[in-house]
C-alpha cells in the first residue's frame, strides 16, 4: 500500500489547519490506518498535538530544506496515539538556505510511503517554497476555512498557488476540498458566506474530493444574528 498524501493548507492563518490535520491523523490512526503526520509548519504545533517536539539535534522535516539529501526516515517518531508517527518540525527553522527543487519533498517522502496508509502534511499560512513543496507532494488538499469574507479571500489566494502547482508540478492533485470550520450559523456573516457556496443547499459541509470553491461574498455590515 502506498500512502495517500493529504496536505492541510490555507493562506489565511488561524483557520484550524493544525487542528484539522491532528484530528484527521488521530481519527485515521484510531481506525487502524498507519499515519505519518508531517509537521511542515515551524511553529511545531502539529507535533505538539501528539506530544512530540524535536530537540536541537533531532532530524526534522525542515532539514530537507537545508540539505535535500537528509534521510527523513531518521526523524520519524512514534507517538502515544494508535498508529500515528510524527515527522516533527524544526521550531528554530530560519528559512530555506539551500536551493531545494520544488519536487524535492515529494521525492524525500516517497521512500516512506510504503510504510503508511496516509501521510498528512500540516502547512503554515505562508505562500512560500514549503507550501509549494507540500502541494507538489500531495494527492489531496484540504482547506479548512472560516465562514468569513476575509477567510474566503485567503482561500482565493491559496487557490492560485494550488492551481499553479496542479497545472504544472503535480498533475496527481485530485482537487481542493473546502472544509468549513468553527461554524456558527447564528452569525449573519457565516450564513451569507455559506449561502454563496455553490452546493450549500445540498449539504452542511464539504467532503474531501468535492473540489468546491466559495466565491467572494459581499461585505456585510453586521455580524449579528
Ligand atoms: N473547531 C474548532 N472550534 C473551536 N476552536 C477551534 C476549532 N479549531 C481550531 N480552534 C482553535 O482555533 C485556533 C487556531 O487553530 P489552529 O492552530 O488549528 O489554526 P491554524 O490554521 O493551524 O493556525 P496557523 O495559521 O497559525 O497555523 C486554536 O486556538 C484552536 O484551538
Ligand atoms: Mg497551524
Amino acid at each position: 500500500m502506498t500512502a495517500r498524501v493529504i496536505a492541510v493548507s490555507n493562506r489565511k492563518g488561524g483557520t484550524s489547519k493544525t487542528t484539522t490535520a491532528v484530528n484527521l491523523a488521530a481519527a485515521l490512526g484510531g481506525h487502524g490506518a498507519r499515519v505519518l503526520m508531517v509537521d511542515l509548519d515551524s511553529q511545531g504545533h502539529a507535533g505538539l498535538g501528539f506530544g512530540i517536539c524535536a530537540a536541537p539535534k533531532d532530524t526534522t522535516v525542515h532539514d530537507h530544506f537545508q540539505d535535500p539529501a537528509t534521510p527523513l526516515a531518521a526523524g520519524i517518531r512514534r507517538s502515544a496515539f494508535a498508529n500515528v508517527d510524527v515527522l516533527p518540525a524544526n521550531r528554530s527553522f530560519a528559512g530555506v538556505t539551500t536551493a531545494t527543487p520544488p519536487l524535492g519533498l515529494a521525492r524525500a517522502l516517497a521512500p516512506l510511503a510504503a510504510a503508511y496508509d496516509a501521510i498528512i502534511i500540516d502547512t503554515s499560512p505562508s505562500a512560500d517554497a514549503l507550501l509549494v513543496s507540500a502541494l507538489a507532494a500531495a494527492d489531496y488538499v484540504i482547506v479548512p476555512t472560516l465562514l468569513h469574507h476575509l477567510a474566503v479571500d485567503g482561500v482565493g489566494q491559496f487557490a492560485r498557488s494550488y492551481f499553479r502547482v496542479a497545472a504544472g508540478l503535480n498533475p496527481r492533485l485530485r482537487g481542493l476540498s473546502l472544509l468549513p470550520v468553527q461554524v456558527d450559523l447564528r452569525v449573519t456573516m457565516q450564513r451569507e458566506t455559506r449561502a454563496r457556496s455553490p452546493r450549500a443547499s445540498e449539504r452542511d459541509g464539504c467532503s474531501p474530493g468535492s473540489g468546491q470553491i466559495l466565491p467572494s461574498p459581499k461585505r456585510s455590515n453586521s455580524n449579528n444574528p
